[in-house]
C-alpha cells in the first residue's frame, strides 16, 4: 500500500547547512534503499516533511523521525493511501521555507503551518518547488 505522511515539527537549535546536510545525508541514503521519496522544507525554524513509500515502512520511519531531538512537537498533518507518488523523482528533496520569492510571500502572509489545514500547507510545498530558488542542494 503506498502510503503519503505530512507532518510539521519545530527545530530545536539553529538550522545551520551543518545539521540539514546531516539529515539529508542520512535520510537520503535511507530513503533510497527503502523506495521512499518526499521533501523536507525547512526554514523559520520549522520542518514541513512529505514522506511517501509503503505504509509500513512510512510507519516505521516517522517513528524514528518523532523521537529525533533535532526537533519537537512532531504533528501529522495528513496520512493516507495515494495512487501516485508526487515527488517520485526526489529520494529527500530540499525545500527552503524562508525564501524572498514575493508571490510565494504574498500568497502566504506569516505562514503558520500549526494552524494550517493540509490543503495550505500542500499548497504553499507545491508552491515552493515551482519557484526553482527554494530548491536547495546542500553544501
Ligand atoms: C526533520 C528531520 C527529517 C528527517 N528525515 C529523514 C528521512 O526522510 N529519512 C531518514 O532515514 N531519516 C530522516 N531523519 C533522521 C531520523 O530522524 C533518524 O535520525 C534516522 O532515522 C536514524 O534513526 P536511528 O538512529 O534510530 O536509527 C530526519 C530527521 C529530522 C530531524
Amino acid at each position: 500500500m503506498l502510503t503519503q505522511l505530512i507532518y510539521i515539527s519545530r527545530a530545536v537549535g539553529p538550522q545551520t547547512t551543518t545539521v540539514t546536510s546531516q539529515i539529508l545525508e542520512t535520510a537520503r541514503a535511507f530513503n533510497k534503499s527503502h523506495d521512499l521519496t518526499g521533501v523536507l522544507c525547512q526554514g523559520k525554524g520549522l520542518y514541513v516533511q512529505v514522506l511517501e513509500g509503503e505504509r509500513s515502512v512510512v510507519n516505521s520511519l516517522y517513528r524514528s523521525i518523532a523521537a529525533d531531538s533535532r526537533h519537537v512537537d512532531a504533528e501529522i498533518v495528513l496520512f493516507g493511501e495515494i495512487k501516485n507518488r508526487q515527488f517520485k523523482d526526489w529520494s529527500m528533496a530540499l525545500v527552503n521555507l524562508s525564501i524572498d520569492d514575493p508571490m510565494v510571500t504574498m500568497k502566504h502572509p506569516e505562514f503558520d503551518p500549526y494552524s494550517a489545514d493540509s490543503r495550505a500547507i500542500i499548497g504553499l510545498i507545491t508552491e515552493l518547488l515551482s519557484s526553482s530558488s527554494a530548491i536547495q542542494t546542500p553544501g
